[in-house]
């Protein structure tokens, strides 16, 4: 096993939707640490786990939780992570955070570790990793922006209930279960019935008509290419779909780009896979995307309406890449730096 310079990692938030899959990478990718600690709230506390083996129980995150920890890897409803994380720093523990309370602070490193990883390297306190909508689409532009800079993207979201955490899923299993015997569900997150139905909104109203989570990718896009004038429209939409986001993104650049070159540029970019034949229908969808660490692009084609314009179709998942998977690579990143 590879040597660490974490001794003690805690993972907060380990029981929910994103911490689940922490865990299941950090033992599959075999992290080296000598000691793990899993922290929830009061509600899980106390409940049993198994990691590597060996038995564990969830502890009630307090901020008296970070004392000896090296490293936090945390995803927490928002509320938590600005509350507790700064007790993390201050401990002086490295501090990784899916949540979207902290990653547009400006001393806050948003990173993507295929795109700015020095950005976790020189960050002094919190790491950020983005939303789940923005890592999947900020990665695939990237290939295309190193051809020629983006100007404008257009891009719109079919996102699964998965993105909404695990009482997302359970709405989405109930609900349909009840639709379909014509019975009545009372919906634990939704705000809208989203069994055999597309709810075209995520997240609050935030300026002139959009969303907090089309509004996190255009600033988290901008923040991680390091680029504010990129142009971008975002509509996203939440699907009954379990897992798995997928978005139909259209770009336009400084000069053309062809499809060809844009099928090359992605093949040849670590973590994007390439999945393209219309005649014989592949293209990446949520089905066959469902736990793989890969962001997958298909249905690359030219924008018909504008002779620099690029369209193609994005798929990942978003526990995995969109979260966990981002997260658990930022931790190795900086494992081997410090090494
Ligand atoms: N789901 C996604 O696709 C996705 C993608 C990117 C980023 N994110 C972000 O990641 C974060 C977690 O999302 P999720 O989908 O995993 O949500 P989730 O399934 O609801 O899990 C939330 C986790 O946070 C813990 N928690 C809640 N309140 C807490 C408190 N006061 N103190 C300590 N722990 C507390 C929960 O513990 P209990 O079990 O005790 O309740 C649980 O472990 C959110 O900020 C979300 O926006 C999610």
């Amino acid at each position: 096993m590879e040597k660490s310079v974490f001794k003690t990692v805690a993972v907060v938030g380990a029981s929910g939707a994103v911490g689940r899959i922490i865990l299941e990478l950090l033992e599959e990718r075999e992290f080296p640490a000598e000691t793990f600690r899993f922290l929830s709230s009061a509600r899980s506390a106390g409940t049993d786990l198994v990691f590597k083996n060996q038995d564990y129980v969830f502890e009630e995150l307090t901020k008296d939780s970070f004392k000896g920890v090296d490293l936090v890897i945390a995803s927490t409803p928002d509320d938590t992570a600005a509350e507790f994380l700064p007790y993390a720093v201050e401990a002086g523990a490295k501090v990784i955070d899916e949540s979207g309370y902290w990653r547009m602070h400006e001393e806050v490193a948003l990173v993507v570790p295929e795109i700015n990883p020095e950005a976790a390297l020189n960050a002094k306190g919190i790491i950020a990793s983005p939303n789940c909508s923005t890592t999947q689409m900020v990665l695939a532009m990237k290939p295309l922006y190193d051809i020629s800079p983006i100007r404008r993207v257009i891009v719109s979201t079919y996102q699964a209930t998965s993105g909404a955490g695990l009482v997302g899923t359970e709405d989405l299993i109930h609900s349909s279960q009840a639709r379909l015997q014509g019975e009545e569900y009372d919906y634990k997150v939704f705000k809208q019935p989203i069994a055999f139905n597309a709810i075209p909104q995520i997240g609050s109203h935030k300026q002139d008509g959009y969303t907090s989570e089309e509004m996190k990718m255009v600033n988290e896009t901008r923040k991680i290419l390091g680029d504010p004038n990129i142009m971008i429209n975002a509509t996203c939409v939440r699907i009954p779909v379990w897992n798995c986001h997928s978005e139909s993104i259209t770009i336009e650049t400084e000069t053309p780009i062809s499809p060809e070159q844009a099928r090359e540029a992605f093949a040849a970019f670590p973590g994007i896979e390439v999945i393209d034949d219309l005649e014989t229908g592949q293209y990446p969808m949520p089905y066959n995307s469902d736990g793989s660490d890969e962001v997958y692009v298909g249905r690359i084609r030219k924008d018909i309406s504008h002779p620099n314009g690029l369209t193609f179709w994005c798929v990942s998942d978003n526990l995995r890449k969109g979260a966990a998977t981002n997260a658990v690579q930022i931790a190795e990143l900086l494992n081997k730096h410090y090494k």
